[in-house]
């Protein structure tokens, strides 16, 4: 069961030209992302909008400050974020300016409506002004009767200046609130919001006169005044749209769903509803909420200093894991601290480890014991049923999973979302050990045969079903998985059902997804460090090549590999000798995930005496080299069977 094809209209603030994206702008356009192609593979009209905010006092500030015009300001940054969204593979529908005509002519048009019915007034203002920043600070701005920013005091100026009658709109914005309980979301915004209008709302400033600031744009019925910059920005939802009564505003803006941070909750849960209700146009459906990233517990922006940088972040770890972190990391309306640690941690962990790892033993095993084709997808004829049926329910496990995404989608719960696939990949994890593949290939009893059959099948099913519910979370890597599998781009999310994978497609092993990542001693680093350190061959007692021969060394491929509880050294692995296979645990944990271990040929000491070690029976040593910090498996340079004697 999916969803109904239903329209999206998912807009993100438009950010200000003044500042380069960050880690906080980032988020937020990914999430948007996220949810746009999450819609798109459920089969829905989605509309993406996301752009820049270019007018008002901030920019014309900075802009004299870098000693440029606001406009070639504006054309800088505006071109800034737009790099930065291609490079974070955003896939927007739009992207507005509010320097545009097509923007300028929807807010002066709303301006003369809304003064043709008398909602605007020309009206006195007063207010505590600061000549250096050039703007009026609100009594709660205001230290000790001075300028935040300036520390110099502060002028009390009163100007002429045109108002929205926003207060008229208090008890019907109250009521509105209260009828729609998701109309904000998640609810401690809209506790917020419901508390903040229990005091009277004011009358909306929406002028500057332009002997004040010239940068914005001009009120259509009094030239002397631009107008202020949140009535201008905030049009812009419906002027990328065409604006009341285009073909593209008619489609998607009954469906019109905002995301933003909590800083900016008050202009668009308050002055925006009043303002669309002014105009005659439709309330948005919902305003969707999230909290802050931090950093050492303070919110990262531009005026704090502490900026991490979406684009380095990317680029040391790749997009994917970037994605995979933010989106898993952040609780929607919560806050979320960064730390490079915890992005490397989860990428170790979630990709590399649990993903990772299931891709390459799957991948693996249908090429080693299906001769790289997925086989017929068998029951087990006669008897109680393959155990993959009996106890792992594989198809209802993945309807499930569908489900709790579809739900968690729709509450705007990423994170919940990526939890239900990581329960999933879980599943298919203890599939893998409770069936043994390996096992079952050893087996010619014709039970055993279907059983493997179907196991591969299932196996190669998970994997398809995988890569389509990952399309919007870690694009690259679905786009791997499913290409492996011969799976064609498009694939939907209907597509995902079990029995859709066709007996005979060929499967290919995807090179390694998510490498593990390990840490230096300074700083996180991707791989290992470089050492130049030269090594002195101490020299040992010399053996007889009669004592070398006692040391039987073969070449074993690794089948499975998975971490020992409790250890962070050592890892379990199958490796097959050719005519048998083994159970070893190895010391290599801290330098290789399971997933770069399968498939491998090793060498290892196959006549060593068994070992315990943390309750599991080692039968053998896979031979590697280690020097200060840095540890290699002995590979081979060519390839040779399973087995092979090494002399
Ligand atoms: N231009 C206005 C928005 C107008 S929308 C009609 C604006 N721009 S902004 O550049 O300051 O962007 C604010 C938005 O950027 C936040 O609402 C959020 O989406 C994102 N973030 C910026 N810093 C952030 C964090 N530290 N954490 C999370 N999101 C943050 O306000």
């Amino acid at each position: 069961m999916t969803d109904r094809a239903r329209t999206f209209y998912l807009t993100t603030p438009i950010y200000y030209v003044n500042d380069r994206p960050h880690l906080g702008h980032a988020y937020t356009t990914i999430l948007a992302d996220t949810m746009a192609r999450y819609r798109r593979l459920a089969g829905d009209d989605v509309w993406f909008l996301t752009g820049t905010d270019e007018h008002g006092d901030k920019i014309a500030q900075a802009a004299a400050k870098a000693g440029i015009t606001p406009q070639q300001l504006a054309d800088r940054n505006s071109a800034a974020f737009r790099d930065a969204w291609r490079q974070l593979g955003i896939e927007y529908s739009d992207y507005i300016r509010t320097t545009e005509a097509r923007h300028t002519k929807v807010v002066q048009a709303i301006l003369q409506k809304l003064w043709d019915a008398g909602e605007i007034y020309l009206g006195k203002y007063g207010g505590h002004y600061c000549f250096g920043c050039e703007r009026f600070y609100t009594e709660k701005e205001i230290v000790d009767g001075k300028c935040p920013d300036h520390q110099t005091p502060l002028t009390w100026i009163e100007e002429e200046n045109y108002f929205f009658k926003m207060s008229k709109y208090q008890a019907w914005l109250i009521e509105t609130v209260e009828r729609q309980p998701d109309l904000i979301r998640p609810e401690r915004y809209r506790n917020e919001i419901l508390g903040f209008l229990r005091e009277p709302l004011q009358d909306l400033s929406i002028s500057r006169p332009k002997s004040r600031l010239t940068w914005g744009i001009p009120l259509p019925f009094d030239d002397t005044y631009v107008t202020y910059v949140w009535f201008d920005a905030l049009i812009n939802y419906v002027s990328a749209l065409g604006g009341p009564g285009a073909p593209r505003f008619e489609r998607y803006w009954p469906h019109a769903q905002h995301v933003i941070a909590k800083d900016i909750v008050k202009p668009h849960a308050i002055y925006w509803p009043c303002m669309l209700k002014a105009a005659g146009i439709d309330l948005y459906r919902h305003l969707n909420v999230h909290g802050y990233w931090t950093l050492g517990g303070r919110k990262i922006s531009k005026s704090v200093g502490n900026l991490v940088e979406a684009l380095a972040l990317k680029d040391k770890y790749g997009n994917d894991a970037f994605r995979y972190f933010v989106l898993r990391e952040m609780v929607f309306g919560l806050d979320a601290d960064f730390s490079e640690e915890a992005l490397v941690s989860r990428l170790n962990a979630d990709l590399a480890n649990d993903l990772g790892n299931l891709v390459a033993r799957a991948t693996t095993m249908i090429q080693n014991f299906g001769n790289g084709v997925i086989p017929v997808s068998q029951p087990e004829p006669g008897g109680p049923g393959p155990v993959e049926d009996w106890e792992f329910d594989l198809p209802e496990a993945l309807q499930n999973t569908k489900d709790a995404i579809s739900a968690a989608m729709n509450e705007f719960a990423i994170q919940k979302a990526l939890a239900a696939i990581w329960e999933f990949i879980a599943r298919l994890n203890q599939y893998v050990d409770a069936t043994q593949p390996w096992t079952l290939a050893k087996d010619q009893d014709p039970v055993a045969r279907a059983r493997l059959s179907g196991v591969l099948y299932n196996l190669g099913s998970g994997l398809r079903c995988l890569g389509i519910l990952l399309k919007p979370f870690l694009p690259d890597a679905a786009k791997k998985i499913l290409s492996a599998l011969g799976q064609p781009d498009g694939l939907r999310l209907d597509d995902a059902e079990w029995h859709l994978l066709e007996s005979g497609t060929r499967v290919e092993k995807p090179s390694n997804l998510f490498p593990r990542v390990v840490e230096g001693k300074d700083a996180v680093s991707v791989g290992l460090q470089e050492t130049a350190t030269v090594m002195k061959v101490e020299h040992t007692t010399r053996v007889k090549r009669d004592d070398f021969s006692k040391v039987d060394l073969r070449v074993a491929e690794v089948l499975t590999a998975e971490p020992v509880p409790k250890s962070k050294k050592l890892l379990k692995l199958t490796v097959s000798l050719g005519s048998e296979q083994r159970t070893l645990v190895a010391g290599i944990a801290e330098h290789y995930a399971p997933a770069d271990l399968v498939g491998k040929k090793v060498v290892v000491v196959a006549n060593l005496e068994p070992a315990q070690l943390m309750g599991i029976e080692s039968n053998g040593m896979v031979l590697a080299g280690s020097t200060e910090g840095k540890l290699a498996v002995l590979t081979l340079d060519r390839d040779l069977p399973p087995g092979t004697k090494i002399t």
